[in-house]
């Protein structure tokens, strides 16, 4: 669906999926499938770190995307980035306040960024535009746009999840922060929790006052809904049937010899929770002998954010953790866990999913977690695979037929993994039915049109 010039989309994330560069990470991967089709503007970080006499914003056009991509310094990235972004931010929007760094100066220079996107992209804008802003990133942006005289309907959506205020308050800024959402029109989250939450943080924290589903904070109408995001389903689907051709998922099928296939795909994030599923496949082989050398568990881990410390302990753990299950359990012709650190394109992916018998998805907290419904999206209707899905993901609320495990309980996982190697084709299949059926129907393009909708012209 192409709309007229006069409605421009403009699409402004931290993260931008650049044409010719393959990289994982839900926000870039949603992106990309909302705008195939309906074109527009996307405006970012260019990925780029540079002296600041150096910055440059990059033009470029690719198919009906205009982009505008933004050079970052170095000091940016440490304070914004990998300072407040991902070393304050993420942790405790993930719940996890204990894993939080705060410092005055991250949170300064995050303030920095954005006021900096502002001022780049105010002279793109045109007065009937509407700005669509995404992620923790970018909280402030509307408000600085809004500043520099921007009129235009201005639309936010939180891919994170959002804590109740109780958490939230643990940041020092919280306030001066979160108020800047107010600068917007329309404030989407995953789910009705993460909705119900920021309402109450602006009515009972900042004394905003309530009118349905929106707040007044001053003079401005900011309606807060739930726009769980989603996939393009109809090309997985056609993607994981073109792969049965391809060497690679071939060579994988072959390497198998016969023997179950349980699958992850993340990126090597503290939120996914590996440590507790890589414990949990070895607790279930020590369990379980009768699977040994039944079943191989192979972790698609792309390294992520290496310049966080966090990150980087996570990635030496686990491959002690992988490496132990392995010497305990490895056979001279089957190895348990094979554990690859590096991202695929996700064609390549969806023929991964397609000739898996299990996924494994537990992470700890996800705002969505789009590679569940990826899973779903592959399978084949003959003799589907089965889901295991933490509770704790986003999407559990909406694919209630998957295994629902809490990752926090050793047992319930590794009773999770047996019942879905267990499960009888009849039950996977009428499972599986369902979940295809919801995500056919709530896909990408539904999700995109809902929120613009929403936002209005
Ligand atoms: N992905 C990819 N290549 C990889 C691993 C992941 O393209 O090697 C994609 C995956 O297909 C999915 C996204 O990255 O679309 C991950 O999104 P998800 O919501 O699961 O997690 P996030 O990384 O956003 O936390
Ligand atoms: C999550 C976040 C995105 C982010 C992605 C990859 O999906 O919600 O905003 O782009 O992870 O992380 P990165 O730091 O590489 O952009």
């Amino acid at each position: 669906m192409n709309r007229p010039a006069a409605n421009r989309l403009v699409v402004v994330s931290n993260r931008v999926a650049q044409p010719r560069e393959m990289r994982a990470g839900g926000l870039a991967a949603a992106m990309r499938a909302a705008l195939k089709e309906h074109g527009g503007l996307w405006f970012g970080w260019s990925g780029k770190r540079v002296a600041p006499n150096e910055r440059a914003l990059h033009r470029e056009r690719a198919g009906n995307i205009d982009y505008a991509l933004l050079d970052l310094t170095r000091e940016e990235f440490e304070t914004y980035y990998i300072g407040f972004a991902n070393r304050t931010l993420w942790p405790l929007l993930h719940f996890q306040p204990t894993m939080m760094q705060y410092g005055r100066a991250q949170y300064a220079g995050y303030r920095e960024v954005n006021k900096l996107f502002a001022e780049r992209l105010a002279p793109l804008l045109r007065e009937d535009d509407r700005v669509w802003i995404h992620d923790y990133h970018l909280i402030p942006l509307a408000s600085e746009l809004r500043a520099l005289g921007i009129g235009a309907r201005i639309g936010f959506f939180l891919h994170i999840p959002l804590p109740p205020p109780e958490l939230l308050i643990n940041l020092p800024c919280h306030a001066d922060l979160i108020a800047t959402l107010g600068a917007c029109d329309l404030v989407g989250v995953q789910n009705r929790g993460d909705a119900r939450a920021l309402t109450h943080y602006f009515t009972g924290t900042l004394g905003a006052k309530r009118s349905g589903d929106a707040v007044l904070l001053g003079e401005r109408r900011t309606r807060i809904a739930a726009f769980p995001i989603s996939i393009d389903a109809t090309a997985v689907a056609r993607q994981s049937k073109a792969a049965a051709t391809s060497s690679t998922i071939r060579n994988l099928h072959a390497s198998l010899s016969g023997r179950a296939l349980a699958i992850g795909v993340d990126r090597l994030d503290y939120s996914k929770g590996l440590p507790r599923r890589f414990e949990a496949f070895g607790r279930f082989l020590a369990e379980h002998p009768e699977w040994r050398s039944r079943v191989s568990f192979l972790q698609i881990a792309p390294p992520s954010r290496e310049e966080v410390p966090e990150y980087r302990e996570l990635r030496s753990k686990l491959e002690r953790s992988a490496g132990a299950t392995n010497g305990r359990y490895a056979e001279p012709d089957w190895v348990p866990i094979r554990y690859v650190n590096r991202s695929f394109a996700q064609r390549t992916l969806a023929g991964f999913y397609r000739i898996a018998d299990l996924a494994l998805v537990t992470p700890l907290r996800d705002g969505m977690n789009l590679v569940a419904k990826e899973f779903v999206a592959a399978q084949p209707a003959d003799d589907p695979g089965a889901l295991v899905l933490s509770r704790f993901a986003g999407a559990a609320g909406e694919l209630p037929q998957a295994i629902l495990v809490n990752p926090y309980d050793p047992e319930g996982l590794v009773e999770g993994i047996e019942q879905g190697l267990t499960m009888p084709l009849e039950e996977r299949r009428e499972r599986w039915a369902a979940m295809f059926e919801y995500i056919s129907k709530h896909d990408i393009g539904a999700w995109r049109c809902a929120f613009l909708e929403a936002l209005g012209s």
